[in-house]
């Protein structure tokens, strides 16, 4: 039965099917064709806005703890957080890895390298200590530690608790490059010292100071692999005292954020990977903004009611969620709330790529 709506064949159709056959035998792919999926008028990730919460979270990791052993060959007990938008990838965004280690009382995790840029950030416990290239650096509630791309790195638990935190990576910016590199340690701890401050923080840890010696070495990534707490919650209730005093401290009214840095550049603490600190007093509601990146959020602590595009999601303590690429992300604080958020804009700013927009307070 013939469509009578549909024109009959010509010969220039025909003739145009053959050629895309053709393009197909050769292995090519007219740009025409796609055009509007590969050169969008605006980013179209994959990724959707997603929220874990950690009520779910941390009690999955605890009966993983009971049933999965950590050693060599799985390396670590981390589960990542998989958005829905990479079926089957364990991708919190297009490049950000996130994932929930759990570390069982007095267990070890075996020392590895790798070319993937990584941190640990601590929601709560405390009793385990991360050998970053042999300096023993003690994790904490609150404190982001740092182990930047090639630096051998194992974790030992020295108490008998359990301890959880969220490790960040740009696992899947790594692999897309197609730039993975990893290195077995050696099977003994490179040192089972308890100190409460890491040789980095004694060296680096110092307000505005810098040690001479070495000051002409390269340091693409941090060299201090701890940032503590009492240190980063002191810069957030500084800014917002001095805000209220009227100097020009904060992002907007309400609203103190800090960013971790290199304190040998001043760049991100990380090459590849912003972290940041957010504060936001209770009852205020930052203005919408959208980078091109991605990004994954942590409350560290409070309640808020965050909206990640058209995504609303209460949230409290513990709980992550992710922002796709120019995704609008405001938060609405119910009570006072800390939340830690990375993400890859210092890719984009190398690449020439970055974007902002920004929202004018209401
Ligand atoms: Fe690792």
């Amino acid at each position: 039965m013939t469509d009578v709506d549909q024109a009959p064949p010509t010969t220039a159709d025909a003739e145009l099917d053959e050629l895309y056959r053709e393009f197909a035998a050769a292995g090519l792919t007219p740009l025409w064709t796609q055009r509007e999926g590969l050169m969008p008028i605006t980013p179209e990730p994959a990724g959707v806005p997603a929220l874990w919460r950690w009520s779910t979270l941390y009690p999955l990791a605890e009966r993983a703890g009971r049933l999965v052993p950590v050693g060599r060959g799985g390396e670590r007990r981390a589960i990542a957080l998989a958005n829905p938008g990479y079926p089957g990838r364990p991708y919190a965004t297009s490049t950000l890895w996130a994932a929930i280690q759990y570390l069982g009382p007095r267990e070890t995790a075996p020392s590895h390298r790798h070319t993937q840029t990584a941190f640990r950030f601590v929601v709560e416990g405390e009793g385990v200590w991360t050998n970053v290239n042999g300096d023993a650096v003690a994790m904490r509630r609150g404190d982001l530690l740092l182990t930047p791309g090639w630096h051998f790195h194992e974790h030992h638990n020295t108490t008998d608790r359990p301890m959880a935190w969220i490790d960040g990576l740009d696992i899947p910016l790594v692999d897309q490059l197609d730039a993975g590199f990893f290195e077995f340690g050696a099977d003994e701890l490179a040192t089972t010292d308890t100190p409460a401050r890491s040789f980095s923080e004694r060296i680096w840890g110092h307000p505005g100071l810098r040690p001479v010696a070495g000051a002409g070495q390269p340091r693409p990534s941090s060299p201090l692999m701890a940032y503590r707490w009492e240190h980063t919650d002191e810069a957030l209730r500084e800014q917002l005292s001095c805000a209220a005093a009227g100097h020009d401290a904060t992002v907007e009214a309400g609203h103190a954020a800090v960013r971790f840095t290199n304190p040998a550049t001043g760049a991100d603490a990380l090459r590849t990977i912003r972290t940041e600190m957010h504060r936001v007093v209770a009852g205020v509601s930052t203005a919408g903004v959208r980078h091109v990146g991605s990004a994954v959020w942590q409350v560290f602590g409070g309640t808020g009611v965050v909206r990640v595009a058209d995504q609303s999601y209460e949230v409290a303590t513990g709980d992550l969620f992710a922002v796709p690429s120019w995704a609008r992300v405001s938060i609405e604080a119910t009570s006072d709330l800390d939340a830690f958020r990375f993400s890859d804009e210092p890719v984009y700013e190398a690449l020439g790529l970055a974007r902002v927009e920004q929202e004018v307070a209401e």
